[in-house]
């Protein structure tokens, strides 16, 4: 069978770090099926799926659910487990049960888990480093924003802006801070979630330098929409953390250029158009769908010479690879059973449309944007799950864990050894003092 590909472009798959396919729990927002379908549709081989479904991915019994839904995943999968103070005693257990990574939600949003207190975050990280596997952190103060969210209450404010107002980047700056200090003590692993600001890619320029092994997404949102889009869209641009002013768009693509941030991943968080659209933004679910938009958007960019097309393919794919030690297996250009490729069309120009989504979830803010540069085929390990711009509805099911093709190397602990040890082994010199 050939494949007419001529001025086509082959890229590795995208790889999304976030997506949310609310399964088990919410099924009017998403399903495993349908999200791994627009993953599929979107040029996505690979998704890291995140523990805040009902119930959440934090016990082996909650993991198993989750992995029967993704029986019906077209694309690979990983898992990433709950990382909160009342899963710390089962990360090995939910690690040999299949999660690939774990996710700490240090930022209170959608499902409200709570946030991990530092001393739990801190013996996470302190178990997992030695074990190699990275933790991805929503890093936003939950404190400042709670007391922020009832300030805005109690003077009524229930507009798209007081949301904005309550997750002011200090939120993220702040936890930035703790999170890369608590990594760099122990040397684990840390992959910060939807970066959004200017503001703390300092913070991580100067971890990177001292060697902390801290990598970073941010998403299509955060680079190419902010608070001038609000007033369009209300409640359906409502997303933790927010979009931010203009002045935040042009330091993310520079920092992606620099290194500083590794790669896109979309944050794909489904939600129906009513619980978007209620007249008081603080009853409207943050997030929304972007998996199947992402490439698109990125390859308009690409073609109006924001960045090179190389540039885009570590972004999205050769860096995530890196990141979940999957680089060689995925992330490159193979034939036959290995080849998870998006076959692209940059000439061709469209319209992106609600209609046209996969998501159960028909609500986009990029309803009517005009895009131009389209995945037209998608493989899984040489399998089409997307043809033609068409589902291949018969590839459901196709997608497998990455599990057994993962390698994450041990992580040297840094501090956490030495200084217990020093304790422990080691009784005070001269023994107690009378
Ligand atoms: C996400 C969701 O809906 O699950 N929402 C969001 O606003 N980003 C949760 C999250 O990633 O914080
Ligand atoms: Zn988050
Ligand atoms: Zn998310």
């Amino acid at each position: 069978e050939t494949l007419q590909a001529d001025g086509l472009y082959l890229l590795p798959g995208a790889i999304d770090s976030h997506v949310h396919f609310r399964d088990p729990g919410y099924p009017n927002k998403e399903t495993w099926k349908s999200g791994s379908a627009a993953a599929a549709c979107g040029g996505v081989t690979t998704v890291f799926e995140m523990p805040n479904t009902n119930p959440a991915t934090g016990t082996v019994e909650a993991l198993r659910i989750k992995q029967k839904a993704a029986e019906s995943s077209y694309v690979d999968y990983g898992i990433h487990g709950l990382l909160g103070d009342d899963t710390i005693d089962r990360l090995e257990e939910l690690l040999d049960a299949g999660v690939t990574s774990f996710k700490a939600f240090v930022g209170n949003t959608f499902g409200n888990l709570p946030a991990p207190t530092d001393g739990a975050l801190l013996e996470g990280f302190e178990k997992l480093a030695p074990l190699g596997i990275r933790t991805v952190v929503h890093a936003e103060n939950s404190s400042i924003m709670a007391r922020r969210q009832q300030r805005m209450e109690e003077a009524g404010r229930i507009d798209a802006m007081a949301h904005l107002a309550s997750r002011p980047a200090v939120c993220e700056i702040e936890a930035i801070g703790r999170v890369l200090t608590l990594a760099e003590w122990t040397g684990a692993r840390v992959h910060i979630a939807h970066h959004s600001s200017r503001d703390s890619l300092f913070l991580l320029r100067d971890a990177k330098r001292r060697g902390v092994d801290v990598t970073v997404e941010t998403c299509p949102q955060y680079l190419l929409l902010n608070v001038g889009d609000m007033t369009r869209l209300g409640g359906i641009l409502r997303l933790n953390p927010p979009i931010r002013e203009p002045h935040h768009n042009q330091p993310l693509w520079d920092a992606l250029m620099e290194g500083v941030i590794d790669m896109i991943a979309t944050d794909h968080a489904p939600h129906t158009p009513e619980e978007k659209s209620r007249p008081n933004i603080w009853q409207c679910d943050c997030g929304f769908p972007g998996v199947e938009t992402q490439m698109p958007l990125m390859l308009t960019e690409i073609s109006r010479g924001r960045a090179s097309l190389m540039d885009y393919v570590r972004w999205s794919s050769v860096n995530p690879a890196k990141a979940w030690g999957l680089y060689g297996t995925k992330g490159v250009i193979a034939a036959g059973a290995h080849a998870d490729i998006a076959v692209v069309d940059l000439e061709r120009e469209g319209v992106l449309s609600e209609g046209k989504l996969h998501s159960i979830s028909k609500i986009s803010p990029w309803n009517g944007r005009a895009v131009k540069g389209y995945p037209l085929h998608t493989l899984v390990r040489g399998r089409f799950v997307m043809r033609d711009g068409r589902l291949v509805e018969e590839a459901a099911g196709w997608g497998r864990s990455i599990k057994d093709v993962q390698r994450m190397p041990a992580a040297k602990p840094r501090n956490v050894e030495t200084y217990t040890s020093n304790i422990l082994d080691k009784p005070a010199g001269g023994g107690p003092v009378a």
